[in-house]
């Protein structure tokens, strides 16, 4: 058990405009940390921060301990799905694979081993019968399953989903969740979801990101607490346990 990753007073953003603002974050192993806010707020950008997708312009970023037994990959990542291009015409098999490159290869070669990694993912999340199907085919709930395969299929040691449980069905959402809570026990799990309602029972911790971060070291939390956070998001709760979230309507 020990830190992963710690973000210390990071500022980030695209091109000149900074979105994030002094953020600052620790994931340890053995985290389920559930990340809300509101939609712009950046929450993907944090994501694309942690991944080195984007650089900061300011602050720093610390990975502990890179080689971990049992895990060939630090990080495994899930997308948000609107930013994948479903008319690529790409074999389920090949995206669960492509979870197995490292670094930047010119040339592609899967080895035994990586199939048969590949083949036991798919088998795991029971969508073996699609593995030769093209990702446009496929309905939403099995492009994330297709698409968890692929983040998991590395063994990571942290795994990173954003907003997994869009364009899928509640039925689907709730396998997802009790597979991810079964996961936790493998793996840290960081996920960026609008539901933070659902998604409570599951999550450890709480993240609300509204440009700025605010860290809430529960998985309950009250419309209060989100002020405070100056995370303006709205909770309807049922009894005890906040039900859905939703944005504020300006108007
Ligand atoms: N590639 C990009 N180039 C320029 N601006 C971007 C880019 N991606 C996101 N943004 C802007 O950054 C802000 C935060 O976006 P994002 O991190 O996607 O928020 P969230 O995931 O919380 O909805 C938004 O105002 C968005 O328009
Ligand atoms: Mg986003």
């Amino acid at each position: 058990m020990g830190k992963i990753l710690e973000l210390k007073s990071i500022y980030a953003g695209y091109n000149d405009e900074v979105i994030l603002k002094d953020v600052s974050l620790e994931i340890c192993d053995d985290d389920f940390i559930g990340i809300i806010g509101p939609n712009g707020g950046g929450k993907t950008t944090l994501l694309n921060v942690i991944l080195g997708l984007i650089k900061p312009m300011k602050g720093t970023i610390e990975f502990f301990d890179t080689i971990s037994p049992g895990h060939n990959n630090r990080i495994g990542y899930l997308p948000q799905i609107n930013e994948i291009d479903r008319k690529f015409p790409i074999t389920v098999k090949e995206v669960v694979l492509s979870g197995l490159i490292y670094g930047s290869k010119a040339l592609i070669k899967y080895s035994k081993p990586d199939k048969a990694k590949a083949n036991e993912t798919l088998d795991r999340l029971g969508i073996c019968d699609i593995s030769r199907s093209t990702i446009g085919e496929l309905s939403g709930g099995q492009m994330q399953k297709v698409l968890l395969a692929r983040a998991l299929v590395s063994s990571p040691r942290l795994l990173i989903l954003d907003e997994p449980n869009t364009f899928v069905d509640n039925q689907f959402e709730g396998e997802l969740y009790e597979f991810l809570k079964e996961l936790n026990n493998e793996m840290s799990i960081v996920i960026v979801s609008h539901d933070v309602g659902t998604i409570s029972t599951y999550i450890k911790t709480i993240a609300c990101v509204n440009r700025g971060l605010h860290y809430h070291n529960s998985n309950k939390i009250t419309e209060e607490q989100l002020a405070s956070y100056n995370c303006p998001i709205k909770l309807i709760t049922h009894g005890e346990v906040p039900h859905t979230v939703l944005k504020k309507h300006d108007h």
